[in-house]
């Protein structure tokens, strides 16, 4: 198990993404195909690699509740053991080693969750996290680390410059930015004010490692779920609710729209060619200078920090620590820089 990930349950596709043919995804640094049982339509992840001669199980078919390598037709059972060699007949003894190591995973919410690590046995409470209503989503990789995906989730106050004119209603100063860490859970409030007074409240409730919960206006909100595809790329699905217009079938379109214009037009066209330019790419020790209202950022930091450098600590919590989010460590006087 790599240890570059924290210990948890992440979210890996759309269920409505897994039909009847197996599917190859890469998470947590591992290729995996994905599929369905037949009998109950569980889904199963296996290594997408057949043992046999090493090619990939994910070109192969579904065969009643598991899936037949499409070289030599070996069967590999949900649990990945090998129930079929038809080059050596029925009742002919199969090596254990002849085997796609399994993966365990669970459907919630909508999504399909894999375990990473000796997580606990329940995939993430997305309580809170979460509005109902008129919705879309959408997926994307994105070229960075988990740590460096999530962490710019609680980067607001970029808004009103590299998104002038999005978010009108966004002004350029953060106020009064408050940050409050409770197992493992983050939730970061403030206000983007103009200097007339004007401004946005926002609200960016985090559920680590992987689920964001924004909301910037009463009516919008939205989920990103994020789940490493390996040490530098991150899948990234976002849902959006909308309530401007609560009208099934218009209001669906108008969530889709969102979502498509911020996948099209505010990741593509302004936040990635940015944060391309970021260096180092992978976060180094004190290679920023955060401020004020980069508490949230700095907090996440913590938590990932926690959750990776010990592999017998609990990785996600951290006690309430409403002073020390106040002021991210990298403002505290002769405060080592964080190593994450
Ligand atoms: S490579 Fe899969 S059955 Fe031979
Ligand atoms: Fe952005």
């Amino acid at each position: 198990m790599s240890r570059s990930f924290p210990v948890a349950w992440y979210p890996i596709l759309e269920s409505r993404a897994l039909t009847g043919r197996p599917r190859a995804v890469r998470r947590c640094g591992q290729d995996l195909v994905l599929y369905r049982r037949r009998s109950d339509g569980a889904a199963v992840a296996l290594r997408d690699r057949c043992p046999h001669r090493g090619v990939r199980l994910s070109r192969g078919r579904v065969d009643g509740d598991g899936l037949r390598c499409a070289y030599h037709g070996f069967l590999f059972e949900a649990d990945g053991t090998c129930s079929d060699i038809p080059c050596d007949g029925p009742g002919a003894h199969i090596s254990p080693k002849m085997c796609a190591p399994a993966h365990e995973v669970r459907e919630q919410a909508g999504l399909i969750w894999l375990r990473h690590g000796p997580a606990a046995r329940a995939p993430v409470d997305l309580a809170g996290l979460e509005d109902t209503g008129c919705g879309a989503s959408g997926a994307m990789d994105w070229p960075f680390s988990l740590l460096r995906s999530v962490e710019s989730n609680f980067d607001l106050h970029h808004a009103p410059h590299l998104h002038r004119g999005i978010l009108p209603g966004a002004g350029p100063r953060m106020v009064q930015p408050h940050c409050e860490v409770h197992d493992g859970r983050i939730e970061l409030t403030g206000r983007l004010e103009h200097a007339d007074g004007r401004g946005m409240d926002v609200l960016v409730r985090h559920q680590f490692p992987s689920v964001t919960y924004f909301r910037l206006a009463r009516s919008l909100s939205f989920t990103v779920f994020d789940a490493p595809i390996d040490d530098d790329n991150t899948w990234r699905l976002a849902r959006y609710h909308q309530d401007f217009l609560p009208v099934p079938g218009l209001g669906h379109l108008l969530a889709r729209l969102l979502v498509w214009f911020e996948w099209t037009v505010v990741q593509r066209r302004q936040d990635l060619p940015m944060v391309e330019t970021m260096r180092p790419r992978r976060y180094t020790p004190g290679c920023d200078r955060l401020v004020r209202a980069d508490v949230g950022v700095a907090q996440y930091r913590k938590l990932y920090r926690a959750a990776v450098s010990d592999e017998h600590a609990p990785p996600i919590t951290l006690s309430s620590s409403r002073a020390a989010a106040e002021t991210p460590d990298a403002l505290q006087p002769g405060h080592a820089p964080s190593p994450l």
